[in-house]
């Protein structure tokens, strides 16, 4: 037996300003999609926004239902409707960021774990790394370099193959 170690590194920004002009903006779009989050019981209005290689950006908000376990990520929103009007296409960045009607969210917003295991598909099926973004409404910004860095040991395609 020998025990083995997974760490990554990820970057932190105190300001939307510190950011490259393509991060800040894409961020800027998630915010701008978080407001039309359907969140009535949550209120935790979530924004996502999906860069892809042709430079266009897809958003997505959170979507809740009466019948809770029915509701959808923003994430998940935002990139399953990338794949949907861009079928095949890589993508190049996500922008994750929410806000609440009760509270100030201070700490930088990190994707569930679904959302993650659904973000994987994509970087697997693409086979380059997927940077993630990461804001609350206020305070540091997160960036990851690939979801494979917050998703270790994931699970993909490769396991349901000889
Ligand atoms: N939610 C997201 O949209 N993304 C996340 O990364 C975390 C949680 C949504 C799901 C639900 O509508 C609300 O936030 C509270 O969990």
């Amino acid at each position: 037996m020998h025990k083995q170690k997974i760490a990554f590194e990820f970057s932190v920004f105190d300001s939307l300003e510190e950011l490259s002009s393509e991060d800040r903006s894409l961020l800027q779009t998630a915010i701008a999609a978080r407001k039309n989050a359907y969140a009535p019981y949550s209120n935790f209005q979530v924004g996502a926004a999906v860069l892809m290689e042709n430079g266009k950006v897809v958003i997505g908000n959170n979507q809740e239902n009466a019948c809770y376990p029915s509701g959808l990520c923003a994430e998940r929103v935002a990139i399953f409707q990338a794949g949907a009007i861009y079928p095949g296409m890589a993508v190049k960045a996500i922008a994750i960021t929410a806000t609440s009607k009760d509270y100030v969210v201070k700490e930088a917003v990190a994707p569930c774990g679904n959302c993650r295991q659904v973000i994987s598909e994509y970087e697997q099926k693409q086979e380059s790394p997927i940077p993630i973004l990461l804001m609350g409404e206020v305070g540091k910004i997160i960036k990851c370099d690939a979801v494979a860095d917050i998703l270790p040991l994931a699970f993909g395609s490769s396991f349901l193959k000889e």
